[in-house]
């Protein structure tokens, strides 16, 4: 599985990318707000447009960027994909325009602007990275209409869920969906045992029956792994060739386990790459090593380098 950096912190990014794990970049608006926040605050006087330009120098070529149109009309935001693409695919060729799947946000009454963007760009020759996938659906269409990258959202989905089940929780927890399915398949078997005398049209139709069934009101999706894993075993079905990149990640574990869907690629927030590195036997072991290693004569081996 390939791993991108979500992130439009610079410092962050050539960090990682020195660690020889980062194949790619992903940004959104929120994000490069933040970085540059961040830098100014911290006394550098940066500039969006020059910012970007260093976010796509700093990753290099072979190393895609998404980058994120704003308008939420086809035509509008094909001309945001086109200033974004001329301007900064130039520095490493390595430009991916992200296009909102769906921008129906209340001033658009269309479901389909972001499609036909994605058919436009795709047809221009302009990679797309359809963005906001909550769904497998939404993932067939946009890869229909040549979307090179779909990234489902696993950590907003699982927040949907968790928010429609009042499950309160923090950004970063990890969401345990088997073991919320054992509890909504438990009491579904004990309502089960417990109408057993009823007809079987009444509780195929009982409400509460089938709620048992649709975990946190998600359509029979019940996590944001289980949207990613559904989209890759739908492409490898049919042979599509847009690759799927796990996105709204919010853990290690969230990673370990959209890897073992085999999704083509993680973004990963530079916080959750470090989480991945750390366990307390590892750090406790090399403690352990350095204390029971026969220091002297390791120096006389390494000279003063230890
Ligand atoms: C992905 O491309 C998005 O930039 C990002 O993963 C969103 O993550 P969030 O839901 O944690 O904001």
């Amino acid at each position: 599985m390939k791993i991108f950096i979500d992130t439009a912190k610079v410092g962050e990014i050539r960090e990682a990318i020195s660690w020889g794990v980062v194949d790619g970049v992903t940004t959104n608006p929120t994000l490069i707000r933040k970085a540059i926040e961040e830098e100014r605050s911290s006394g550098r006087d940066v500039e969006l447009e020059a910012y970007v330009g260093e976010i796509c120098e700093t990753a290099g070529e072979g190393r895609p960027v998404s980058l994120e149109v704003l308008s939420q009309e086809a035509d509008k935001m094909v001309e945001e994909a086109k200033v974004l693409y001329d301007r900064f695919n130039p520095i490493a060729e390595n430009v991916v325009i992200k296009i909102p799947v769906n921008t129906r946000a209340g001033r658009i009454a269309s479901d389909y602007e972001g499609l036909k963007a994605i058919k436009e760009l795709s047809g221009m020759g302009i990679p797309v990275n359809a963005t906001l996938v909550m769904t497998p659906e939404q993932a067939l269409l946009a890869s229909k209409a040549g979307a090179t990258y779909v990234s489902p959202f696993a950590g907003r989905v699982d927040d949907f869920i968790r928010t429609n089940l009042g499950i309160g929780f923090e950004k970063g927890d990890y969401f345990d969906f088997e073991l919320l399915k054992e509890i909504f398949d438990a009491r579904l078997s004990e309502r089960l045992r417990d109408s057993l005398s009823r007809d079987v049209a009444s509780i195929f139709l009982d409400r509460e029956v089938r709620k048992m069934r649709d975990i946190g009101g998600n359509n029979g999706i019940i996590s944001g792994v289980e949207v990613t894993r559904k989209i890759v075993r739908i492409f490898r079905e049919y042979g599509m060739k847009t690759k799927v990149i796990a996105s709204s990640i919010r853990n290690a574990r969230q990673v370990r386990e959209v890897a073992e869907v085999g999704c083509d690629i993680a973004t990963v927030p530079f916080k959750v790459l470090q989480e991945m590195l750390r366990h307390p036997k590892t750090e406790e072991g090399v403690e352990r090593f350095y204390s029971d290693a026969i220091r002297a004569k390791y120096k006389e081996l390494f000279g003063n380098r230890s």
